[in-house]
């Protein structure tokens, strides 16, 4: 596994949720400007694919693992107008409040089961959170369950976790009939400025009709 410094290398390297949150809580103020100078892509490709599969206006959506709310604010302006943001860690989940753009906020985990109604959500994005020591195939079954018939799951993974079982969980989802691959991207580097990054993909899941 690469090895990076400073936040990021504290974030990778957390043991448990619990520390994922604290080390967040502190990172939230420079996040973005971090992120920036690394060069990270996941959002701007997130929101192309979420765009590819559905329409303008669809509503509302979830943004799981908003963090400081990139998402957010490039889904307001691409026209999705109801995006609500949940994060484990509240110092992140503030940087987005304070954006103005999400109609509710959640400081929830993810990783079980989630306090949402069966198929609330027309959409599910989630960038940068299914990652080295953050969240696993194990958050799968609850994104599935709040997102509605024919909606869209979209998902950027480490290819270290989609080579480690996330990969076979997505593989059978499909194969049971519950959701189909409407697409995935070759593998890519999130942040080209970080040097050693892990390739990435992306995965657009359609849930059945
Ligand atoms: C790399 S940041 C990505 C944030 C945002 N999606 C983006 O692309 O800029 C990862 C985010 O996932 C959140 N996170 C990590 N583990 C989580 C969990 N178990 N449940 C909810 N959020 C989690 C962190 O607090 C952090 O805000």
């Amino acid at each position: 596994m690469a090895q990076h410094e400073g936040h990021l290398g504290a974030v990778y390297g957390a043991e448990g949720p619990q520390e994922v949150a604290a080390l967040y809580d502190r990172w939230a103020d420079t996040y973005e400007t971090e992120m920036a100078r690394a060069g990270y892509r996941h959002p701007a490709i997130g929101v192309a694919l979420l765009a590819r599969h559905l329409p303008r206006g669809a509503r509302p959506l979830l943004d799981a693992g908003a963090g400081t709310g990139l998402l957010g604010e490039w889904l307001d302006i691409m026209g999705y107008p109801e995006v609500e943001a949940l994060d484990i860690s509240a110092g992140m989940l503030e940087m987005a409040r304070a954006k103005g753009v999400y109609s509710r906020l959640h400081n929830l985990p993810l990783g079980g089961e989630l306090p949402f109604a069966d198929g609330a959500y027309a959409g599910v994005i989630s960038t940068g959170v299914f990652t080295t020591g953050h969240v696993g195939a194990e958050a799968l079954p609850a994104l599935i369950r709040i997102c509605r018939p024919g909606g869209v799951i979209v998902l950027t993974v480490k290819e270290s976790l989609w080579q480690g079982g996330f990969g076979v969980a997505v593989e059978a989802l499909v194969a049971e009939g519950g959701a189909s691959l409407a697409e995935m991207t070759a593998p890519y580097v999130s942040m080209p400025g970080e040097p050693g990054t892990t390739p990435s993909r992306a995965v657009v899941l359609r849930l059945k009709p």
